[in-house]
């Protein structure tokens, strides 16, 4: 799948975010080792801690489905910045694969590719 392919998954799965507080869609699509991905949207609740981002949602169906080593993740947001993964997504992708590629997509398809490790040198394990 081209990285293109990806952004365009991760685009559709925003359209399936819960998102009455921030009205900010997020989507991933997350690319296992295999080649299967898994995709997810942000899904916000009133108590506004217990909301869930994207990239998190799609790590944890694909953990919860056996997968525990990644290629690369695409996030989408509708924005005029790029939707770089927040902190606790961060350290919740770098648990299974600090290496992946990290495509950050915005709206007219341009984006950004990092390594996770370069935005999350340091990493806290024990
Ligand atoms: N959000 C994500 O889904 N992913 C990110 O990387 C950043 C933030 C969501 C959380 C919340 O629903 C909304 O965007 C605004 O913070």
């Amino acid at each position: 799948m081209t990285d293109r392919e990806l952004m365009s998954r991760a685009r559709e799965a925003s359209m399936n975010a819960y998102v009455p507080y921030s009205r900010f869609p997020v989507g991933a699509a997350l690319e296992c080792d295999d080649g299967t991905i898994y995709t997810g949207c942000n899904v916000e609740n009133a108590a506004l801690g217990s909301t869930i981002c994207a990239e998190r949602t799609a790590c944890c169906k694909a953990v919860s489905e056996g997968h525990r080593s990644f290629r690369r993740i695409a996030i989408y947001a509708d924005s005029e910045n790029w939707c770089t993964p927040c902190g606790a997504c961060r350290q919740f992708l770098v648990e299974f694969s600090p290496d992946m590629e990290v495509l950050c997509a915005r709206a007219g398809g341009r984006y950004v590719s990092y390594k996770l490790s370069e935005l999350m040198p340091g990493i806290f394990r024990f």
